[in-house]
Order: structure tokens, then sequence, then C-alpha cells
């Protein structure tokens, strides 16, 4: 190729000419508009702005070229290569941005998912419902006490008031252990913690014993043969049936919140004199069932009350058994079922579910604690 001067003759090059160019970077952006990821963009640098892409080829030609036409064929070609490297470097940050963000995704461990092959499940509610209860004492200065399942009829029956071949044996439907002459029962209820409790603490005592006891009832919707009682007893100078009563109020309260009410109707038990049923307004039809027209109602057998426990002021002859004297000392107690406080408390209908250990009745309870 002979040098440029001005008396050079221009010639036609096609290459440089204006809508040659303008088609080249136009072709050229659109292929980097086209490109989806850097490999493809990487294609299309070396196509459209490599050593042997047109504008390249065509940017040889511009020496040829006189100098007028040189520079403007210089300046064509030129603006063109600077758009179409700009374009280049501005697609490659997108394509790497979405890359990376690709890579992001596609890596992202979410650390709040559940963790499903080693579920927490759920504490028992009756287990959780227990400490509730022995929270509520233990704010009221009372200990908690345990004592043997296995019991001795001495600690449930003779020492509290019931003995031998007395008819009210007969109302707890005993298990016995073999054999039937050893003196020993599953305790049929939690009552024997008072005995234990008197002989072996100081007085005054202020105990409460919540723990798991047996009959031999058949499971059914509101009997399980193995169940829960809590009992309380108070051994102090003076205690009355006043102290009974606003002890049992503040209970129901913590248990059913409070708006509930309760009554103390008069029973019989062997170790309590006098001696009381605790009821509490039935929860679903709050005594209307019992007024003149009232719809009947199934919870409370229409009697507007619902029993939930015993209780009554220690019978001065278990005082003695355990050798405290009636005369200077005076006690309550009560004792109610764990299961009904339960049921009443979360409207458990059926007994069964408590014992059926499936996670779908525990669960909803959480991990309470
Ligand atoms: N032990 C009784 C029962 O299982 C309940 C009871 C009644 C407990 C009166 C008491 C009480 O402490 O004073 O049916």
């Amino acid at each position: 190729m002979s040098a440029p001067g001005k008396s050079y003759d221009p010639v036609q090059v096609t290459p440089l000419e204006a809508d040659q160019v303008d088609r080249m970077r136009a072709t050229a952006l659109a292929a980097i508009a086209a490109a989806t990821d850097l490999d493809v963009l990487h294609e299309v640098q070396r196509e459209h702005a490599g050593d042997r892409s047109p504008l390249a080829l065509a940017n040889r030609e511009i020496g040829a070229l006189p100098p007028q036409a040189k520079a403007d064929a210089g300046k064509r070609v030129g603006g063109a290569r600077k758009t179409i490297k700009d374009a280049l470097a501005a697609r490659q940050v997108e394509l790497e941005r979405e890359r990376d963000e690709g890579i992001l995704a596609a890596e992202v461990v979410d650390v709040t998912l559940p963790w499903d092959r080693a579920p927490r499940g759920a504490r028992h509610p009756l287990t959780t419902l227990m400490e509730r209860i022995s929270d509520v004492f233990v704010g009221m200065g009372y200990e908690i006490a345990e004592g043997p399942e296995a019991e001795t009829e001495w600690h449930v029956f003779d020492a509290l008031n019931t003995p031998p071949h007395h008819p009210a044996r007969s109302t707890m439907d005993t298990f016995f252990v073999e054999s039937a002459d050893s003196g020993v029962v599953l305790r049929p209820h939690t009552s024997s913690l008072q005995i234990r409790a008197m002989l072996e603490r100081d007085l005054p005592l202020y105990v409460v014993c919540p723990g798991r006891v047996y009959r031999t009832d058949e499971l059914d919707a509101t009997h399980t043969p193995v169940f829960h009682q809590v009992e309380a007893l108070a051994v102090d100078k003076g205690l009355s049936m006043a102290h009974l009563r606003g002890t049992l109020d503040t209970f129901a309260h913590a248990m059913f919140g409070p708006g509930v009410r309760t009554r103390l109707r008069p029973h019989h038990f062997q170790f309590t004199e006098p001696s009381a049923e605790m009821d509490l307004l039935c929860f679903v039809c709050r005594g209307r069932s019992l007024e003149p027209g009232g719809e009947p109602c199934r919870t409370c057998s229409s009697e507007g009350w619902i029993e939930w426990g015993g209780c009554g002021m220690v019978n001065p002859r278990v005082l003695r058994a355990v050798g405290i004297d009636p005369d200077l000392w005076s006690g309550f107690a009560f004792g109610m079922g764990i299961e009904r406080t339960l049921m009443f408390r979360h409207g458990v209908e059926d007994m069964r579910d408590m014992v059926e250990g499936d996670v779908r009745f525990t669960l909803p309870f959480g991990m309470e604690s």
C-alpha cells in the first residue's frame, strides 16, 4: 500500500462507507445485547472486536485513504469500535453480576429451616401442668414433697382414718401388690403423702405433692387406671376453713383465670372433718343449664357446676396417728385430679388422648416449660 498523500486519488473503500460502519456497529451491539452468558459474550467479543473482526479489518483500510477521508473514516470506525468496546464492558459487568447472583441463589442455605430429621417433639402437657401447679404453690411458700408409688396400706388407708374393713377402702378400687397380705398397694391417691410429710417434717408445714396414682378403672373417655393427682397439706396453728377456701381460690384462679367461680359443697372423706368437694362453675353453660328453660349442658350434665377435687380440715384422728397434738395444731388438705384439670383448662375431651402417646396430641402444647 502506497503512502497517503494529497495527490492520492480517493478510492471507494466499501467497508469504510458510513452505512457499512453503522451496520457493523449495529450488528455487534445486537450480538452483545443477545449474549446470555460470559462464554457467549467472549465469542461475541472475538467476532466483533477481535483482530479479525469486520471493524478491525475496516480499520486497516483507513491508511490507504486521502487525509480528509482518512480523518472521517478514522472517526467513524474509531467511534464505532469505542461504542462496541464500552458495550462489551458494560455487558460483561452485567453478566458477571448475574452469574454471581445465580451462584449465591444456588448455594443459599436457609438456616431458619426446621431440622426435620430430628424433630424436637413436645413435652407431655401433664408434665408441664404439674410443674405449673408446683410453681403456683411454691409461690405461696409451699415445699414440694414426693413419696413412693408402691405404698403401705397403713400410709394409704389406716393412718388416714380408714381402718381395715372400713367400707371407704372399697370405694378406691385399689391394686394390691402380691402377695395379697404384703400390706403394699399401688397408691390410689396422693393423700398418703400427707402422712409421710407429717412424719418426716417439722411443723408448721406447707407441702404440695403432684404424683401418679393407680386405680382398677377401665380406660375410657373419663377414666384411666394410671392418672395423676396433686395433694396439698398445710399444718399450722390456727388454720381454718377460711384459709382453705382462700388457698383453693388462688389455685383455681391460677389454673383457670381470675373469672372462674368456685364453691365448696359438703361431702365426706375419712381423713378430713369437715370435708367438702370443690366445684367450678361450668365452663360451657356457666350455670345457665340450671335456670328455668336453660339449654341442657353435656359438660356438667346440666348441674351447672363441675367437681374439681376434694378438700377439708385434717381430721384430728389423722393428726393423732402421726403424733401431732390436734389441740395445738390444725390443718387443711385438698387433692385434685391433674387429668381433669388439664381437660378443663385446655378443652381436652377424651382422657385416652393423654395416655396413648400420640405426638399429634402433644405437639400443639409445644415445649412450654
Ligand atoms: N384423696 C381423695 C381422692 O382421691 C381426694 C382428697 C379429698 C384429698 C379430700 C384431700 C382431701 O387431701 O382433704 O378422692
